[in-house]
C-alpha cells in the first residue's frame, strides 16, 4: 500500500468559507509557539521560538527559566504568526491554548494569554490537550477529517499506541511502563556526554555507526501485549558505558557512532513491531504516527517499510508538527470546535492532564 504524502498547499481543497480562524498557543515545555490556521483545512502560519540553547547548559529544561522565557517571547511570537498569515486580532474566530500535560508554570503563560485574548475579543476558548494535538497531527490539512486507525505517540514524555475511532474517540491499547522513548534518547545521550536534547543527537550519530556492533536488549517485543519499557534498554546502556570507560579515558568517535546506532535501533525495533502487531490485532489498515521522536530518520524509514510490507496505510505528521508546536494546538482546537467542544475561562491547566480513553 503506497504511503499517503502530505498534499501541498496548492493540492489541497481550499477550506469552506465559514471555516474558522484560529489562533493557538503551545507553552507546555520550553517552546514559545503561536500558530494560525483556516479550522483544521489549512495552516497558514507556525512560529517557533526554541529555549534549547537557554536550557542546554543545564542538561535539561529548568522550570523557572522556561516560563520567563515565554513571558518575553509570547507577545512578538504571536504577532509574528498573525503577521505571517496576515491577519490581525480582530479577525479571529477562536483562540486556543495548551491546558496541560506540561510544566505548570509554563502552561499557566499561554493559556493565560489565550484566556485573556478570547474574554476581550469575546470569542470562544479552546484548552487543549498537549497529547490529543500529538496524536491528531499526522491528520493535518486532511479534508477527510481524523481517520480511524492506529496511532503512535512518541514523545518526550510518553509513549502511546491507541486505536483512533475517531475524534475524542480513543481506546489505549499500550503504554511505556516506565521511560517514554524520547525520555530514553535523552537520557542515554546525556549518558554518553551528547548535548541536550539527546534525541537529535543520537539520530545524527547514527548515521555513522554500526548498528550490530553492540548488543541492546529489545524489551517486551516478544510480549503477547502492546506496551513498552525502555529501562532496561538504558541501564544496558549504562553498564555498556562503565566497561568501556575503563578501556577509554576519552570515547572514540567511532564507538560513540556505533552505540548511538545499537541503541536506537532497538527503539525503533520495538516500536515499528509494536505499530504492526496493533494494526493486526485491531485489523486497522491506517497508522498515524507523532511526537518528537517520530521525527528519527531510522524510524521514519523503516515504519515505511514495515507499513507497506504489512498493506497498512502509513500517516507520518509533517516534521514542522512532530516536535512542540502551536500548529497541531490549531488543528485539535478546529476539531473541538467542529464538535462543539468550547472550553470555560475559568478552567484551570492541568500538569497532569491525560487522554480519556473509553476503555479504560
Ligand atoms: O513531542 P516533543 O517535542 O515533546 C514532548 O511532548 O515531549 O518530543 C521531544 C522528544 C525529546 O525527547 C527529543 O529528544 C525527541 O523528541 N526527538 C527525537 C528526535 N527529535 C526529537 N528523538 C529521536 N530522534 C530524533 N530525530
Ligand atoms: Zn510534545
Amino acid at each position: 500500500m503506497p504511503i499517503r504524502q502530505p498534499k501541498t498547499q496548492e493540492q489541497s481543497a481550499l477550506p469552506p468559507l465559514d471555516a474558522p480562524l484560529i489562533l493557538g498557543i503551545e507553552t507546555s515545555c520550553d517552546e514559545t509557539a503561536a500558530a494560525v490556521s483556516w479550522g483544521q483545512y489549512l495552516l497558514l502560519s507556525s512560529v517557533i521560538s526554541s529555549q534549547i540553547p537557554l536550557h542546554r547548559p543545564y542538561g535539561g529544561v529548568v522550570p523557572e527559566l522556561a516560563s520567563r522565557n515565554h513571558l518575553t517571547m509570547l507577545r512578538p511570537i504571536v504577532q509574528d504568526a498573525l503577521a505571517q498569515a496576515g491577519h490581525s486580532l480582530e479577525d479571529l474566530d477562536a483562540l486556543a491554548a495548551t491546558l496541560g500535560p506540561g510544566l505548570s508554570s509554563s502552561l499557566l503563560t499561554g493559556a493565560t494569554l489565550a484566556k485573556s485574548l478570547a474574554w476581550t475579543l469575546g470569542k470562544p476558548f479552546l484548552g487543549v490537550n498537549h497529547l490529543e494535538g500529538h496524536l491528531l497531527s499526522p491528520f493535518e490539512g486532511h479534508p477527510e477529517g481524523v481517520e480511524p486507525c492506529v496511532a503512535l505517540v512518541v514523545s518526550g514524555g510518553h509513549t502511546l499506541l491507541i486505536e483512533v475511532r475517531g475524534f475524542d474517540d480513543y481506546h489505549l491499547l499500550g503504554r511505556t511502563h516506565d521511560d517514554a522513548a524520547g525520555e530514553a534518547f535523552d537520557k542515554v545521550a546525556k549518558m554518553i556526554g551528547l548535548p541536550y536534547p539527546g534525541g537529535p543527537e543520537i539520530d545524527k550519530r547514527a548515521r555513522h555507526g554500526d548498528p550490530r556492533a553492540f548488543e541492546f536488549p529489545r524489551s517486551m517485543l516478544d510480549s503477547q501485549d502492546l506496551h513498552f519499557s525502555f529501562s532496561g534498554l538504558k541501564t544496558s546502556a549504562r553498564y555498556k558505558l562503565e566497561t568501556l570507560r575503563k578501556d577509554h579515558e576519552t570515547l572514540p568517535e567511532e564507538i560513540i557512532n556505533d552505540l548511538c546506532a545499537g541503541f536506537q535501533e532497538a527503539i525503533v525495533d520495538v516500536l515499528s513491531a509494536k505499530l504492526v502487531a496493533a494494526c493486526r490485532q485491531t485489523g486497522r489498515h491506517v497508522a498515524a504516527v507523532s511526537g518528537g521522536v517520530s521525527l528519527n530518520s531510522r524510524l521514519r524509514r523503516r515504519l515505511e517499510k514495515v507499513c507497506e510490507e504489512n498493506h497498512i496505510e502509513l500517516l507520518l505528521a509533517k516534521p514542522q508538527l512532530c516536535t512542540d508546536n502551536a500548529g497541531m494546538i490549531c488543528h485539535a482546537a478546529a476539531h473541538a470546535l467542529a464538535n462543539d467542544r468550547i472550553t470555560a475561562l475559568d478552567r484551570d491547566i492541568d500538569p497532569n492532564l491525560g487522554l480519556t480513553f473509553r476503555n479504560v
